[in-house]
């Protein structure tokens, strides 16, 4: 989805081409979210003296990639790129088409008017627009994009040019703006009237601010401001609580530099001091200073911003050696499986303790509740259907698995003896987030299970867990998935370690436990296998992806890759379904993968797989190495190692990552940027 990018450089004295550089960087950075065109707002002028040049911005934006944009930048005559600026603020965006096509008009920054007096970068969708522009037209403001953010800076215009002082800060202006706005965003303003000055918001949207200085930062929080008094229309006239804080020594060298963005993965290369902005805050930097202001005090809120340490590094979110990042993250899984356990799980213990530091104090409560419900959308939904057998198994509770959406739409019924998990990669995806929101008002306990530190919903959530996966940049989820998979396994084994009848059962599954990454590197060798196989099957049109119990959802998540990146049709097939449907597709032309593992489902599947040998299909087995009778009936295998039922899954994907990766490579497509799809979902 959409990514925000904004540059401010205070007293740091940094050339015109060095600002523009550091803004494409930073767009590059997010393009792995998805999108269709991207722009960039910068001071216009050439004069010797930086201040004059702040009274025009120059907005360049172009359709397609961020290179087409570095492109159209450097053929702007009008600018001198050597020009150095004492003190500038760049805005920058990638846009994922909602409102209107993908074109250089819609794409942001949009403005106010013709002289670009207020210029904004949002993510989200302001969902009462059409009101606004109805009022703005009324006004005379004149539109030029279809765009619903458009209606942001001409009301931002329209505050200011019906101002009653001219003292009036930007940040007040944002703030009035935004109490008109409805539906979810993140935004960032620059305008001619404040130069220097950068104001961001949020609402619903991720935001974060990165802070350099070449002094030490003399606070590790910012502390949040609030307007005095009850009366919303007048607060802009009312003193404030408090002075702002200076995040370094005031002196003669006070250079400091601000990034500001919707992920971290834009602002790591700069610096790891960030503060994460909560819904509803207005950061502004004038003059070098940053300060966060809250419109009215809510019950609970925190009154200071912590200054956090990003723990990425910047080689997690680089290819390296890879062809793709989803190629690296696949391969990446034998690592990050045992971030997921670190410290949580304790192999020498004889008793074998699982303990998630995030649920710990919770897990009474969650131990004696009604039932279970896991939520999410996409790969982080099938992770929870892969878990749900053995959550049963070792919680005995009833367990629900829900896609957010559908969840959403039934008006599910929640109670507040019920736990809700909220699976997500992301941790801000909108009808994940919406689904929290809603079983948080109906008073159930709401659990996080996201690998993303900071994100809506792990902030939202009463508790949680990070599956500390690293970044994921691939748009094709596959070590978050792996990861999800091992944080719930090692929530069920918590919920029942006081539970003497399930010892022998924790036992076994924490011994798998421990050899798993062995196994995931023995899967992973045999990529040229899958490889060969995908050049059998890369023309075909359909792939079918067959198995039942503990393996059902991989099927759905091995054909969720396959359609994902390689625009094939494929189908996940629960095997005990062959018969009231599927199996009409089945001939000699359609490639049917089953996955027939050693469990109690085995016989069952073997029976699928006569089946469809029975009507001349051509089955490729996943299948374990010693699975002789299996094997017999197979048209090609891939034979993987035995581990415990419940962690199967874990093992049996991983072909499928591999096969979908290989067949969209063969099929000339862009691996880590799929069409039409975005990383990050954040509309509904
Ligand atoms: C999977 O490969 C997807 N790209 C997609 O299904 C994803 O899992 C889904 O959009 C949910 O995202 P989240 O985990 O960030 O909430």
């Amino acid at each position: 989805m959409c990514g925000i990018f904004a540059y401010l450089n205070y007293n740091v004295p940094r050339s015109r081409k060095h600002i523009l550089d550091t803004l494409v960087k930073g767009l590059q950075r997010l393009e792995y979210r998805g999108y269709d065109s991207a722009g960039v707002a910068v001071d216009g002028g050439n004069d010797k003296n930086w201040d004059n040049n702040s009274k025009v911005i120059q907005l360049i934006k172009k359709r397609g990639k961020v290179k087409a944009l570095q492109d159209e930048i450097y053929k702007q005559d009008s600018l001198d790129f050597d020009i150095e600026f004492e003190t500038h603020v760049g805005i920058a965006h990638t846009r994922w088409a909602t409102h209107g096509e993908p074109n250089a008009v819609n794409s942001h920054p949009q403005r106010s008017d013709k002289n670009n007096e207020f210029v904004v970068i949002h993510n989200g969708i302001i969902t009462n627009y059409k009101d606004l522009k109805k009022f703005l037209e009324s006004k005379g403001y004149e539109f030029e994009s279809e765009t619903d953010t458009e209606t942001i800076p001409k009301l931002l215009k329209y505050m200011y040019d019906n101002r009653e002082s001219d003292e009036i800060s930007l940040s007040t202006l944002v703030e009035r703006v935004t109490q008109q706005l409805e539906g979810a965003f993140a935004l960032v303003f620059k305008s001619v009237h404040f130069p220097g000055q950068v104001v961001g918001t949020r609402r619903g949207g991720p935001l974060l601010i990165g802070v350099q200085s070449k002094h030490k930062l003399s606070t590790d929080h910012i502390p949040v401001l609030y307007r005095c008094g009850k009366e919303k229309k007048a607060v802009s006239t009312l003193p404030r609580v408090d002075g702002d804080t200076c995040l370094y020594p005031i002196g003669e060298e006070t250079g400091v530099e601000y990034y500001f963005a919707s992920d971290a993965s834009a602002i790591i290369e700069h610096t790891n001091r960030v503060i994460f902005l909560e819904d509803d805050d207005v950061a502004a930097v004038v003059d070098g200073r940053l300060s966060i202001h809250r419109i009215k005090r809510t019950a609970g809120d925190d009154p200071a911003r912590a200054i956090q340490t990003l723990q990425m590094e910047l080689q997690q979110i680089m290819k390296g050696s890879y062809s793709s990042f989803m190629q690296k993250e696949i391969f990446e899984q034998p690592e990050s499986v045992v971030n997921t356990m670190r410290g949580r799980v304790n192999f020498d213990d004889f008793t074998g303790t699982v303990l998630l530091g995030g649920l710990k104090d919770h897990i009474r409560e969650i131990r004696r509740c009604r039932r279970l419900i896991v939520i999410g959308c996409g790969t982080s939904y099938h992770a929870g259907v892969a878990t749900r057998q053995i959550l049963e198994e070792l919680t005995e509770l009833p367990v629900m698995v829900e896609l957010s959406s559908d969840f959403l739409d039934r008006n599910t019924p929640v109670f507040r003896d019920d736990v809700c998990f909220f699976i997500s990669q992301s941790g801000e995806t909108a009808d994940t987030l919406m689904a929290l929101h809603y079983c948080k008002e109906r008073g159930a306990l709401t659990v996080g299970v996201t690998n993303t530190v900071g994100s809506s919903i792990s902030r939202e959530t009463d508790c949680g867990i990070h599956i500390n996966a690293g970044p994921e940049v691939g748009v094709a989820s596959t070590k978050a998935y792996t990861s999800q998979f091992v944080a719930l396994v090692m929530f069920s084994l918590m919920m029942c370690d006081d539970r003497l009848s399930m010892q022998k059962r924790r036992q076994e599954i924490i011994s798998a436990l421990r050899t798993l990454p062995d196994l995931i590197k023995e899967v992973l060798a045999l990529d040229d296998q899958i490889n060969s196989l995908a050049h059998e099957l890369y023309q075909q049109r359909s792939l079918l992806v067959m198995g039942r119990g503990f393996n059902y959802a991989t099927c759905m998540e091995g054909a969720l890759k396959i359609k994902e990146i390689t625009y094939m049709h494929s189908e996940g097939i629960l095997a005990g379904e062959l018969k009231h449907g599927p199996l009409a597709l089945v001939d000699k032309l359609m490639p049917v993968i089953m996955i027939i593992m050693k469990d109690p489902t085995h016989t069952k599947c073997q029976n699928a797989l006569q089946q469809v040998v029975a009507r001349k299909g051509r089955p490729i087995l996943i299948c374990e190495k010693n699975d002789d009778e299996s094997k017999l009936l197979a048209y090609r295998t891939i034979e993987l190692p035995h581990t415990v039922d419940c962690l199967q899954g874990v093992l049996t994907v991983i072909p499928l990552q591999l096969l979908s990766y290989h067949l969209a490579v063969l099929r000339g497509f862009d691996v880590d940027f799929p069409r039409n799809l975005a990383k990050s979902v954040t509309v509904e």
